[in-house]
């Protein structure tokens, strides 16, 4: 995604278009359709995450991204050795390192990086290499992100997972703590010299508090745009929450 400064990137994960097409098992409705219309209504960049057990994303939506976007591709994939290959047989130009446990319904927490550090210090390695953007998705803990360094990762994301949690379960105390943790996460991780991204579980309601903080370059959203889609299509719900992280940045 481009580096233009200042600007807040509006990364547009199409996963859950691949989900309803897997329901019936068939073609449609097809992930790089609605890539494409997300391009058109402002995405800065499309995400899709290959799991191991390709529940959403398919090789060949990946295939097919990789042909024909005009914007980047944001590949989030587990540390495994199928993945690593299939980043650098594509050379995408983002790939983002995710925990990936089959038994969960979504990424559920963040990266653990500290006890892993050797292994993915060498993994990551030849993707930065081959010239990908390697980012690693980590909780707003400050043992993460120093790990992150450490073995040269120059982007992180954190996991606003907790935060909107709290927020759509009403716990308002618990919502504003992680708002303050990730805050804070987010400017020392910046101090370190490190790019910051931010994601999961944003919504409307959610999305404002984060996108104000000014280090924070790029957001990741998928299943509430998708959601958001059936009432007011994809182009309008996407638009909104540009909108939204304009007004927030402003
Ligand atoms: N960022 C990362 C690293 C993710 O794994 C996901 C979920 O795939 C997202 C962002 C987007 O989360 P959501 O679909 O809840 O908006």
């Amino acid at each position: 995604m481009t580096d233009d400064a200042g600007k807040l990137r509006l990364g547009v994960n199409i996963d859950h278009v691949a989900t309803v097409r897997n329901a019936r098992g068939g073609t449609y409705p097809d992930p790089l359709r609605a890539a494409r219309l997300a391009e058109e209504a402002g995405a800065d960049g499309i995400t899709a995450h290959l799991r191991e057990d390709r529940r959403h994303i398919s090789d060949a939506d990946i295939d097919g991204l990789m042909e024909h976007l005009s914007v980047p591709l944001n590949l989030e994939m587990a540390a495994t050795a199928e993945m690593q290959a299939i980043a650098l047989r594509h050379r995408p130009h983002a790939v983002c390192i995710v925990p990936e446990k089959r038994e969960e319904r979504t990424t559920e927490g963040g990266l653990e990086v500290a006890q892993d550090e050797n292994r993915l210090a060498h993994f990551i390695a030849p993707l930065r290499e081959a010239g990908c953007r390697v980012s690693i998705f980590i909780a707003a803990d400050a043992r993460q992100i120093e790990a992150a360094h450490r073995i040269g990762a120059p982007v992180i994301e954190l996991h606003t997972g907790a935060y909107c949690d709290a927020h759509a379960e009403g716990r308002f105390d618990a919502r504003d703590a992680e708002l303050e943790r990730l805050r804070k996460m987010a400017a020392y991780a910046h101090s370190l010299g490190l790019e910051v991204h931010a994601g999961h579980g944003l919504t409307y309601e959610t999305v404002k508090p984060i996108a104000a903080f000014p280090e924070v370059r790029e957001l990741n959203i998928g299943h509430f745009l998708i959601g958001e889609a059936i009432f007011r299509g994809l182009g309008p719900a996407i638009a909104e929450m540009r909108r939204l992280m304009d007004e927030a940045r402003a």
